[in-house]
């Protein structure tokens, strides 16, 4: 296939560009993958020049939307219902059920939700313990093409990796062609669109018990990713707590969230 080619320069601007844009971080070993995604969505727009797709994305009265659009290309969506479902069910059952015990109703953030899977989990979890009305579920992403489709409630069948866990069974219908979960569950949910290195328009959110980034700091400078954990930070109520992916931590970020061991997991939690 005829792509275009970049130069390091190129690279360079592009990418840092990018980074300013979603804090997405490309190093020069992401340089061809990089290169082959910026020149296909160039060329479906009309460029035959990257540095000329460059001016038209810094400078151009259009660029703003079409590096929104590039961005979409860029990020990586991969996610399935149930993935890494233990530090799920440790944080509803020891910050979302306390929380409505005390006669308050808690609210979860789940902050780079892609198509969906990761709220619906959350939801089905809520659902089987009869939880799902008590509780305010907002889950956000940078792309709009995931939240459409996250909206539908309709998923692929890489959506499931194993067996349908026994306690969301009823909510869920596999087809051949796919998954369903009942439009209640996705009903329940408040999606939005928000990048994450946007921060400082958070405010208005208001504070929550629980919120989830998993999955999506990998993809970020460390210094973008501190700035979005301090962030993050201060939409937590006292109390609160943070998950992130099990394979990410924040120690080295140097948080002043408090990592904790709670029944096998670790979460980040915020001194009451
Ligand atoms: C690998 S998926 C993780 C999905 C889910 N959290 C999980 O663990 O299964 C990463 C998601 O982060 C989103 N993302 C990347 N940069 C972002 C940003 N700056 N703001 C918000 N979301 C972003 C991508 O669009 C993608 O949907």
């Amino acid at each position: 296939m005829p792509t275009l080619p970049m130069a390091p320069q190129v690279f360079s601007i592009l990418s840092a560009l990018v980074a300013e844009r979603a804090g997405l971080h490309f190093d020069a070993s992401h340089a061809p993958i990089f290169g082959d995604k910026v020149a296909a969505r160039a060329m479906e727009v009309g460029f035959d020049s990257l540095l000329e797709y460059y001016y038209f994305l810094r400078y151009d009265a259009g660029g703003g939307a079409e590096l929104d659009l590039l961005v979409e290309q860029l990020v990586v969506g991969e996610t399935y219902l149930f993935r890494e479902l233990p530090p799920l069910e440790v944080a509803i059952t020891r910050f979302v059920l306390p929380a409505i015990e005390q006669g308050r109703r808690p609210r979860i953030w789940c902050a780079a939700c892609a198509t969906g899977e990761e709220p619906h989990t959350v939801a089905l979890i809520l659902a089987a313990r009869g939880l799902l009305n008590q509780v305010d579920l907002i889950a956000s992403d940078i792309s709009n093409a995931a939240l459409r489709r996250a909206r539908a409630g309709r998923f692929g069948r890489r959506a499931l990796r194993g067996e349908v866990p026994a306690f969301a069974a009823r909510w869920i219908h596999t087809d051949p062609e796919g998954v369903s979960v009942e439009a209640q569950l996705t009903d329940a949910v408040q999606w939005q669109r928000i990048n994450l290195i946007d921060g400082g328009r958070w405010p208005e959110m208001g504070l929550f018990d629980v919120i989830l980034c998993r999955n999506v700091l990998i993809y970020f400078s460390d210094d973008t990713a501190r700035r979005v954990v301090a962030n993050l930070n201060q939409r937590l109520r006292p109390g609160g707590v943070l998950v992130v992916g099990i394979s990410e931590s924040l120690l080295r970020f140097g948080s002043d969230l408090r990592c904790e061991e709670r029944d096998g997991v670790f979460l980040y939690e915020k001194l009451a």
